[in-house]
Order: C-alpha cells, then sequence, then structure tokens
C-alpha cells in the first residue's frame, strides 16, 4: 500500500516535471515558433476572409478626400522610354506580341542585363526558333544616390542606344519603391502595348525557359488564355513583424493576420486582359503596401482574380541542374554569371529532345522524382512536380 501510494507521487512528479519542462521550451521557443508555424496556421485560416476584397478594401481604396495619389498617378515622369517598341519594324502600326517581358532591374545591374540579353532575354532567338513574338524590356527607377546619380544616367542612355530596350521613371531605385516599379510595368504596357497576348515580369537575377513558357501559353486552352495570372503562388502567407526583416510591415500599415493570395514577384505571368484590369487597380489603391508581389495580389482581388500555381515557377528558388529539369523548367531564381551555362544546357537539351522516346521519358519522370522529392528548404520545384 505505502510503496503504491510512493508509485503514485513519482508519478506525479514525473508529470509536472514533464509539463514544465514543455511550457519552458515553448516560451523559450515561442517567437520561431510563432513565426514559423503558428502565424502560417492562423493566416491560412484567414486567408478566406482577406481573398474577399471587400473586407481590406476600404482601407486601401485611395483616399482621394486626404490627398493621396492612387499608386498610378504619382506623377513620376519617363527618363528613358520606347513609345514603338511593340510596332513593326517597318512602321506598319502594332505588331503582334505574344509575350511582353518586363525585367525588373537597378541601374548598377548592367552585367545582369547583359546576360539576359544574350540568353533567354534575346527577341532574335525568341523570333527565329520559337516563331514567337517576344519583347524584352528592363525596367528601372533612377539611382538613389544622388552624387552617382548623373554618372549612373549617362552610362543607362549609352546602354540604351547600344540595344533600345530600358524603360525609366524618375523615382529612386530602392526596395521601397518597387510598387512604383509594378505600377509603371503595368501602366507602360497598358499604353505602349495593349495588343500584347501575355505580360511577364521577373526579376534580373531570374532565368526563364522562353521556349517551355511559349509552348505553355500556346497550348493553353481559350478559355484558360484570358482571365489567367500564374506562377509559384504564395497562399494565406502572413506578414512579416520582425522588424529586422527585408519584409518587415507595421502593423499600423497592414494589420490583418493574412496576405491576399499572390505570386513570387520573382517571375510570374497574366494575360492581357487582366494586366488592363490590374492596370485599373493600381489606380484605384492607395499604393503603401511597398512589397510589391503583395501589392499585386491586393490588386488581383480588386479585379477579382485568383492566381493559378504552376508547379515549375520556382519561388526563392534555384532549379536542379539536370537535363530532365530543363525538359519542364519555367522560371528559376539566384542566377547571375551561370546564366550563360544555363542558357546554353538548355538550348542543346532542347535540340536533343526533338525525338524523345517512352524510355526516356521514363528514366526523366524517375530522374525528377529522386531530384524533387526529398526534404529541401528553399522555395522551389515541389515533389508533385516530378510527375506533373
Ligand atoms: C470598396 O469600398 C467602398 C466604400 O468603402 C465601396 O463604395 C466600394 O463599392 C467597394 N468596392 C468594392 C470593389 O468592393
Ligand atoms: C540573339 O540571337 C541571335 C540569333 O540566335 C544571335 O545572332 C544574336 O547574336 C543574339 N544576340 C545576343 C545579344 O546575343
Ligand atoms: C521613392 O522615390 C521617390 C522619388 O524619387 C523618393 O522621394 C522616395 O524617397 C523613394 N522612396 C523610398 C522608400 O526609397
Amino acid at each position: 500500500m505505502f510503496i503504491n501510494f510512493r508509485r503514485i507521487h513519482k508519478c506525479r512528479w514525473v508529470q509536472l516535471l514533464t509539463t514544465s519542462l514543455v511550457l519552458c521550451v515553448v516560451m523559450v521557443c515561442w517567437e520561431p515558433l510563432d513565426h514559423h508555424v503558428v502565424s502560417h496556421v492562423r493566416s491560412y485560416a484567414y486567408r478566406y476572409l482577406v481573398n474577399r476584397f471587400d473586407f481590406i478594401n476600404s482601407s486601401f481604396v485611395a483616399r482621394r478626400d486626404r490627398g493621396d495619389a492612387g499608386g498610378g498617378t504619382p506623377g513620376y515622369s519617363y527618363l528613358i522610354d520606347h513609345p514603338g517598341k511593340c510596332d513593326r519594324a517597318d512602321g506598319g502600326g502594332p505588331d503582334d506580341v505574344l509575350l511582353l517581358l518586363f525585367v525588373k532591374s537597378s541601374p548598377e545591374n548592367g552585367a545582369q542585363r547583359r546576360a539576359i540579353r544574350s540568353t533567354w532575354g534575346n527577341e532574335t532567338y525568341a523570333r527565329r526558333r520559337l516563331d514567337a513574338g517576344v519583347r524584352t524590356l528592363f525596367v528601372l527607377g533612377a539611382h538613389p544616390d544622388p552624387l552617382h546619380r548623373a554618372w549612373v544616367q549617362g552610362e543607362l542612355r549609352r546602354e540604351d542606344r547600344a540595344y533600345g530596350d530600358l524603360i525609366q521613371q524618375d523615382f529612386a531605385d530602392t526596395f521601397h519603391n518597387l510598387t512604383a516599379k509594378l505600377v509603371l510595368q503595368f501602366r507602360w504596357g497598358r499604353r505602349r502595348c495593349p495588343q500584347a497576348r501575355f505580360v511577364m515580369s521577373a526579376d534580373d537575377d531570374v532565368f526563364v525557359h522562353v521556349a517551355n513558357l511559349v509552348r505553355y501559353l500556346r497550348a493553353l486552352p481559350a478559355d484558360a488564355a484570358t482571365g489567367l495570372w500564374v506562377g509559384h503562388v504564395h497562399r494565406g502567407a502572413p506578414p512579416v513583424r520582425r522588424q529586422d526583416s527585408k519584409y518587415y510591415v507595421p502593423r499600423e500599415l497592414y494589420p490583418w493576420p493574412s496576405y491576399p493570395d499572390y505570386t513570387a514577384g520573382a517571375g510570374y505571368v497574366v494575360s492581357g486582359d487582366v494586366a488592363g484590369k490590374i492596370y485599373a487597380a493600381t489606380l484605384a489603391l492607395d499604393a503603401s503596401v511597398y512589397i510589391d508581389d503583395v501589392f499585386m495580389g491586393m490588386c488581383a482581388s480588386l479585379a477579382g482574380v485568383a492566381p493559378r500555381d504552376h508547379a515549375y515557377f520556382s519561388g526563392e528558388g534555384k532549379a536542379q541542374l539536370h537535363p530532365c529539369i530543363y525538359d519542364r523548367m519555367i522560371t528559376s531564381h539566384g542566377h547571375a554569371a551561370d546564366m550563360y551555362a544555363l542558357w546554353r544546357a538548355t538550348v542543346e537539351r532542347a535540340e536533343a529532345r526533338r525525338t524523345p522516346g517512352p524510355l526516356g521519358d521514363w528514366y526523366c519522370t524517375a530522374a525528377r522524382a529522386a531530384l524533387l522529392c526529398r526534404p529541401h528548404f528553399v522555395d522551389t520545384y515541389s515533389c508533385m512536380a516530378a510527375f506533373a
């Protein structure tokens, strides 16, 4: 009897100790846990509300009575422009443009622009090899440092005389002005290239497999070729509330625990009609949310457009370097000088794949599964993509 009582006692103690230990661990780890798990669960539950625009509407419709400018009317003027970029070479009016490709660049990123021009941004390649009307434009603001601005601007004008593919407005090219760059793209597209059937926006450290993209866009059924917004979708993402983060958004600016669904800004495609609707929305909304892809999500939510996920648009991650990945990839993030090597590899692969056999397909599915279906911590192609 006595022993039994002691045993119960001991059990209680063990229980008490484990409980307090668990509590201690939770308390110590709460911040990362909150950041990585709890805030995501909460925000995911919340996204159904946030994705209905009327929920966030009243707070973000530009308050003209207060004198706020809508996103589209900050009055930035063009420093470099090409009004005739989408016209026919023989001056015979608007050309047939399948894809208008905006590359978000910065004044000092000349090496990235050179790499893109001689690889995936090459319009001549797209016309000759893919028989596709593609227009590539680099979208820039002005150098943020007034001391360097005049010199850098001279270099940019020289670059533009050689290639004729820069568009630039006079806002400071900084992270917190990315929304101005987003508005510039949609405004330019609306004014100068309204006939473009699809519009893409990509970062200048992204690799785009243009041949795969063109094939995908051409294969879209008629009802999917309008109302399209495709990319790597973030669903119910929570705003970052840690002040040390680049993506920090204060509660005063965005009070809800979840953003509307949006595609990663590294690379996404919209159809021409959606581009027009987004432009209209940028005029109506207060552009104070400075994370451009989130702002895009809010504009799309106002326009009633939902993003569509595509397994081969990467988010933050770099594609695995493998010929079987090259057959499917659309975008890959985080490239610099390796753009040239990747371009050569993908072009060679495309030529070699003219006559694929069933054995090759089996092999590639297995190879992709081996590459993609293991734990990785960057936002790249999912395991499902191996079988897509
Ligand atoms: C947004 O809210 C305003 C009033 O705050 C309302 O007049 C307008 O119809 C709403 N728009 C949409 C698209 O829900
Ligand atoms: C673009 O491609 C064409 C044809 O493939 C090639 O002749 C030209 O040199 C390329 N342009 C650049 C800048 O590499
Ligand atoms: C955005 O650009 C404007 C115009 O150059 C500038 O006044 C402003 O400081 C910039 N904003 C940020 C956050 O860099």
